[in-house]
C-alpha cells in the first residue's frame, strides 16, 4: 500500500514544531512495517540543504487566474522519500508560516499536490495533516479536474484544532471548478474552513492522543458539534517520538552521552555545561521550559509564577527556550533582569539547545492550558527529565503522578497558583534523591517509540481503502 503524507513541517528539512517531527518521523517507521509512505511538502529557501534533491516532475496549475508551474524536487531522508513541491513567490519562502498570502501557498499546495498524483497516480491513501492540506478531500470528491482520483482514500490528522485556516467565501473562487452543490461541504459558521471541510470529507479523522479526541467533542474552538456528527470516524492515535534521534547516549548535539546506568554523572555532566553558558548555579535544581511562547502553552504565565518562586526561595534555576507572543518575550526578558543568577532566557528557535535543556534540565515545566499530544514531555522521559505537566491532552495520556504511583509531577489547573505548587512538589522530590533517582531511571525505559501507532495508523488504511 502507498501512503502520501501531505504536510507544510517536516524534520528535517523544516520545521517549527511537533507537526515536523512526527511527520518526519512516522513514515520512516511505516516504511519498517508493510506499506510505502512518503512526504510531500513545500519547497522552502530556509538553508536547507537542497544539493541532496533531484527533479522528478515537472508541471503546471492555474490557481485564480494565473498558472504557475512547479518543480517537484526528491529525496531521500533516513527511510523515507521526501517530495518538495517548488513554486516561484509561493512555495520557495524562508519560514513556514506568517506571510500575508499564505493562503495562496497553502492552496497552490494543495494544487500542486493533487496535479501531482493526478500524473504519477499510485498512491492508495493520502494522509493530510492539518488545515493547511485539508481542502484535499473535498476536491478529491467534489472537484471535476481531479474526479478520476476517486479511489483514493484520505487521512485528516488533526494536529491543533485552535487552527482551522477560515477564509472568507469571496476567495471561493481561488478553488477549481467544483460541484457547487456541495459548497456547503466547505462551510462552517459562514466562513470557509478547511479543517471543518476535511472532517466532513476524509474518509477518516484522527488525532494525535486518545484524551484529546475526547476533549473535541466539548471543546474543539468551534468544531464540537461537527466532531460530535462524524465520530463515528474519528479516532485518537498517540503520537510516538523518534527515539534513534532523540537518545541520550548517541545524541551528539548535547556534551555528555549517558544512558539508564550513568545517567547522574551524564545529567550533571551536561548541567554543567549548560549553567555555566547561561550565568546559572549549577548545584540548584534546573528546571526548563521549551516551546512557543503562546497561550495555548500557558507561556503567558510562566513569567509571573517563576517571579513568586523566585522571590521567596532562590535555591532554584529556571532555563526558558521559546519564541512566540512579543509581551510573554519581553516579560521573560525582564525577568532576566531581575533574577540574573536564577533565571535565564533564550528567545527564538534552536534546536541545538533544545537538545541541552532536555539533557541538562532535572524537570521540565509543560502547563499547557491545549495540548494536543506534545512531544516534550516524551523526550524529557528519554532523557531522565521529569515532565510537570497539567493534565490536558495528550500530557494526560504519557505522564502518571507520583502521587498515583507514577513518575511526573501533574496539576489540574494552569494557574500561577498550580504551577508554583507543582514546582514545590518537585522541590520535594528532588530532595528525597533516593525516590528522584529511582525514578530518573525508570523514566527513561518508558517506550514511547512509534512502533505500536504507526501499525495503528495503518490498520486505519487497511480499512478504508478497497483494495
Ligand atoms: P507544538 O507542536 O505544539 O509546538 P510539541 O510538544 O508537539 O508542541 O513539539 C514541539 C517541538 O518543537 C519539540 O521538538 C520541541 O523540542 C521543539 N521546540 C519548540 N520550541 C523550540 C525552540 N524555541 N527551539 C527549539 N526547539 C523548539
Ligand atoms: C501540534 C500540537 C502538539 C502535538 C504536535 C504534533 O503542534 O500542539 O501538542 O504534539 O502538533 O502532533
Amino acid at each position: 500500500m502507498n501512503i502520501l503524507h501531505a504536510s507544510f513541517e517536516c524534520y528535517p528539512v523544516a520545521k517549527v514544531g511537533g507537526l515536523a517531527d512526527v511527520v518526519g518521523t512516522l513514515p520512516s517507521y511505516q516504511n519498517t512495517l508493510e506499506v510505502n509512505s512518503t512526504v510531500i511538502m513545500p519547497y522552502y529557501d530556509n538553508g536547507f540543504d537542497t544539493e541532496i534533491f533531484d527533479i522528478i516532475f515537472k508541471g503546471s496549475i492555474k490557481l485564480d487566474t494565473s498558472i504557475h508551474e512547479y518543480i517537484i524536487y526528491s529525496t531521500h531522508i533516513n527511510k523515507t522519500r521526501i517530495l518538495c513541491c517548488y513554486v516561484k513567490g509561493l512555495l520557495d519562502t524562508s519560514k513556514v508560516y506568517g506571510y500575508e498570502y499564505d493562503l495562496y501557498r497553502y492552496l497552490i499546495f494543495q494544487l500542486v499536490v493533487l496535479d501531482f498524483i493526478l500524473n504519477n497516480n499510485d498512491f492508495d491513501v493520502i494522509h493530510c495533516h492539518d488545515h493547511h492540506t485539508a481542502l484535499i478531500p473535498f476536491l478529491i470528491n467534489n472537484s471535476y479536474a481531479y474526479s478520476s482520483l476517486n479511489k483514493v482514500s484520505t487521512v485528516l490528522t488533526i494536529h491543533n484544532a485552535q487552527y482551522q485556516g477560515q477564509f472568507s467565501h469571496d476567495f471561493i473562487k481561488l478553488l477549481p471548478e467544483f460541484d457547487f452543490t456541495k459548497v456547503g461541504l466547505l462551510d462552517w459558521y459562514g466562513n470557509v474552513n478547511p479543517l471543518a471541510a476535511g472532517i466532513k470529507c476524509a474518509n477518516a479523522v484522527t488525532t494525535v492522543s486518545p484524551s484529546y479526541m475526547s476533549e473535541l467533542i466539548n471543546e474543539a474552538n468551534g468544531l464540537e458539534g461537527l466532531l460530535q456528527s462524524e465520530s463515528y470516524k474519528c479516532k485518537g492515535i498517540l503520537n510516538g517520538i523518534d527515539v534513534d534521534f532523540w537518545n541520550p547516549s548517541t545524541d551528539s548535539m548535547i556534551f555528555k552521552n549517558y544512558k539508564v546506568s550513568n545517567v547522574i554523572s551524564g545529567k550533571k555532566g551536561n548541567k554543567k555545561e549548560v549553567c555555566a553558558k547561561y550565568g546559572l548555579d549549577v548545584s540548584k535544581p534546573l528546571f526548563g521550559f521549551i516551546g512557543r511562547l503562546v497561550g495555548e502553552k500557558a507561556a503567558d504565565l510562566l513569567p509571573e509564577a517563576i517571579r513568586t518562586i523566585l522571590s521567596s526561595n532562590l535555591n532554584i534555576n529556571f532555563l526558558v527556550l521559546g519564541s512566540g507572543q512579543e509581551s510573554i518575550e519581553n516579560d521573560l526578558i525582564a525577568l532576566k533582569n531581575e533574577f540574573p543568577h536564577n533565571f535565564n532566557t533564550h528567545i527564538g528557535y534552536d534546536e541545538k539547545l533544545s537538545h541541552w535543556v532536555y539533557a541538562a534540565s532535572d524537570f521540565l515545566l509543560m502547563p499547557s492550558r491545549v495540548e494536543p499530544c506534545g512531544l516534550n514531555q516524551m523526550y524529557s522521559l528519554r532523557y531522565g527529565t521529569i515532565p510537570i505537566v497539567r493534565r490536558t491532552g495528550g500530557l494526560k495520556d504519557t505522564v502518571i503522578d507520583i502521587g498515583d504511583g507514577g513518575f511526573g509531577i501533574c496539576h489540574d489547573k494552569a494557574s500561577v497558583w498550580d504551577i508554583e505548587y507543582s514546582v514545590n512538589r518537585a522541590l520535594a522530590l528532588y530532595e528525597n534523591k533516593e525516590l528522584y533517582r529511582k525514578i530518573q531511571k525508570e523514566i527513561m525505559k518508558i517506550d514511547h517509540s512509534w512502533t505500536k501507532s504507526a501499525q495503528e495508523y495503518i490498520n486505519l488504511y487497511k480499512s478504508i481503502t478497497t483494495s
